[in-house]
């Protein structure tokens, strides 16, 4: 298992980086917490958010235009799905969202002892509102589901990160990836009654937790297109205290490294998937604020 501090930061390209901080600085208030050029001969340009739990939004920006998201509106598509975050009145943040002009997928509606709506940012990547408590229908671990990661939202924002959803392929190999590999613990189930056999399991590690969706044999693949930036939300990044250590440690553990360890605009980082191949990053140092 790797030396897991913390969740770090969640990745997304975005297509427009003025009209996405006005989203997600402007709209959403998450303050800016730094901005690196890495000068790079792609025009990279990296700004980080602050959007709570001591959770960072990397927003990636290039000169050309990336390559479409091969994300589809379809969760029976595996891999990243959606950001949630915690809000204290989920139809409150609803309104004054759609008044600013925000497209919601979804108004509000309440399942599982939590209130949920759905919307969309610029480049149309799904985020999801909730408040109250989770009523899992099975707890595998009561210690955990009794001390969820907080929900601290940054000064002067309403909202505080709660999940990372994600369809996987396989349940079983999932979550013993994200346990095994990662040290996520299984806190419980969720939405065990819906249609299409729809089964939700919540990981929780430190001030983050995973909403794994699983449908069995209905679900299928996601291309993940190698090379050039796509837009949409990359991967994940968990800070370790030593990266070359723990890639040595995965590596041994079968895990597939994408990219080895190296320095990179001031961090050390390396690369690698989990078993439906989405992209995973540990990192150690912080973006210097
Ligand atoms: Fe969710």
């Amino acid at each position: 298992m790797i030396g897991f501090k913390h969740t770090q930061h969640i990745t997304l390209t975005v297509s427009n980086i003025e009209r996405s901080l006005a989203f997600y600085t402007g709209l959403l208030k998450f303050p800016l917490h730094s901005r690196l050029e890495t000068h790079n001969p792609d025009g990279l340009v990296i700004h980080f958010l602050d959007i709570g739990n001591g959770v960072l939004l990397e927003l990636l920006s290039f000169d050309a235009a990336p390559e479409p998201t091969e994300w589809l509106p379809d969760d029976l598509q595996a891999g990243f799905r959606h950001l949630a975050f915690w809000v204290a009145d989920t139809d409150v943040t609803h309104r004054d969202l759609k008044d600013k002009g925000v497209e919601f997928t979804l108004d509000p509606f309440s399942t599982d002892g939590v209130r949920l709506a759905f919307f969309k940012d610029p480049d149309g990547n799904l985020l999801e509102l909730l408040s109250g408590q989770l009523a899992y229908k099975e707890i595998y671990n009561p210690r955990v589901a009794s001390s969820p990661p907080g929900r601290q939202s940054p000064a002067g924002c309403a909202l505080a990160f709660c999940h990372l959803a994600l369809t996987v392929l396989d349940r079983q190999q999932a979550v013993a990836f994200y346990r095994d590999q990662l040290g996520f613990e299984p806190v419980g189930t969720l939405g065990v009654d819906h249609p299409g056999k729809m089964h939700i399991t919540f990981l929780q590690a430190g001030n983050a937790a995973l909403e794994v969706f699983s449908y069995g044999p209905t679900a299928y693949p996601r291309q993940h297109p190698q090379g050039k930036p796509v837009l949409g939300i990359r991967h994940i990044a968990f800070e370790v205290n030593d990266v070359a250590k723990t890639i040595t440690g995965l590596e041994q553990g079968g895990v597939h490294i994408t990219r080895p360890p190296r320095f990179f605009a001031g961090i050390y980082n390396s690369f690698f998937e989990d078993p439906d191949g989405n992209s995973l990053e540990v990192i150690s140092g912080r973006p210097v604020a």
